[in-house]
């Protein structure tokens, strides 16, 4: 198994077969030599920086009805709010005097916000805040739509592709398919966003074959982002009593990520965080070299529950930047300030 590792971290790439060798021949010291070679990869393209996004949760609307996902249109006890255009700009004023330098405006989807409202949005936080990073996670949308949003200002986009299985995928996801979500990250990419996408980590039923897809899909698709977290029950979805995803299961995965693309911006994620209370310096130590803290409002914090037991729903945007600081420091990472772009984009804006 070492060598297969040891294959990852000189080649960045390795076939099905071996993947679904490493996934599923993996012991506790291999996996300690994975991410002793996705830390050194991480230290030789970022060193020590992780980059720093405020999270700004505009809307908990969903039209979708995602199985696993707290904000389902079929939630009746979902607690619904929609920010406004001053509420979402007083979070980036709050953000800016934090030192952040991207807003990652994420909401379900609603179609409330019309492209129109989008665009004013965007044309909004540009006009204060020029040097900004914007970025967008509001679902799937037309490619016109996408290039408006682009052409706003929006440099960036998340969309994770939640499982490349097929199976899995019209098994979580009522009425919608794996094609479209595809189509709109090849969107995305044409138009020149800098792209996120990623997949939950135990759903019920997903297998090792499963994470193969995944990682196979990452190495074609080549984003520039990826989001992975372990799926985690919220009590008032058909998945409340299921059982959530684990911690190893998901730093093995941020480390291969890690290795099959050096470049990437990779998030340890609140969901990680929310499952056990290092999770995030476990994934920063396996390779991730982002964290989103959160700037919504908290008077909306628990309101936008995708999962139970969600971290940081009751902190001031303020709490959240020490409390990340430290954690980060502890872990033996510096905080970047900087608009944190993929190497790719370095010294073009
Ligand atoms: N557990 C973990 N992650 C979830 N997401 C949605 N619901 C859950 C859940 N129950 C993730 C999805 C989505 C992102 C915004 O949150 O992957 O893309
Ligand atoms: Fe909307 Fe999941 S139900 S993102």
């Amino acid at each position: 198994m070492i060598d297969l590792v040891e294959k990852l971290y000189r080649n960045n790439t390795l076939s099905k077969e071996e993947l679904v060798q490493l996934l599923t021949g993996m012991e506790s010291s291999s996996r300690d030599h994975l991410i002793k070679k996705a830390h050194a990869t991480r230290m030789h393209r970022y060193g020590d920086s992780v980059y720093m996004r405020g999270l700004i949760e505009f809307t908990s609307y969903c039209r979708r009805n995602c199985n696993y996902c707290g904000i389902r249109s079929e939630n009746p006890r979902a607690e619904r709010y929609r920010l406004s255009l001053e509420e979402i700009l007083d979070c980036c004023r709050i953000g800016s005097e934090l030192g952040f330098q991207t807003f990652v405006l994420q909401g379900g989807e609603d179609n409330y916000f019309t492209d129109e409202r989008i665009v004013e949005i965007l044309e909004s936080i540009k006009e204060q805040y020029p040097e900004c990073a914007i970025t967008l996670s509001i679902g799937e949308k037309a490619r016109e739509s996408y290039q408006k949003f682009y052409d706003a200002g929006a440099s960036r986009y998340l969309l994770r592709h939640e499982t490349a299985s097929r199976r899995l995928y019209e098994k979580m996801h009522p009425g919608m398919n794996l094609d479209d979500r595809i189509k709109c990250l090849q969107d995305l990419k044409k138009i020149g966003f800098q792209v996120g996408t990623g997949f939950l980590v135990g759903l019920p039923g997903q297998t090792v074959m499963d994470y193969v897809e995944d990682l196979v899909f990452l190495q074609e698709l080549k984003p520039h982002m990826v989001g992975i977290g372990p799926f985690i029950p919220h009590q008032h979805t058909p998945m409340g009593h299921e059982q959530g995803g684990s911690l190893t299961d998901v730093v093995t995965l941020l480390a291969i990520i890690r290795l099959l693309l050096p470049d990437v911006l990779l998030p340890a994620t609140t969901a990680l965080g929310s499952i056990d209370p290092l999770g995030r310096e476990k994934g920063l130590k396996a390779g991730a070299n982002v964290v989103m803290p959160n700037l919504s409002p908290t008077k909306v914090r628990t309101k936008y529950a995708l999962y139970d037991g969600k971290i940081c729903t009751g902190d001031e945007a303020a709490e959240c930047r020490v409390c990340i600081e430290d954690r980060i420091n502890s872990a033996g990472f510096t905080v970047d300030m900087a608009r944190g772009d993929h190497l790719d984009w370095r010294g073009l804006s």
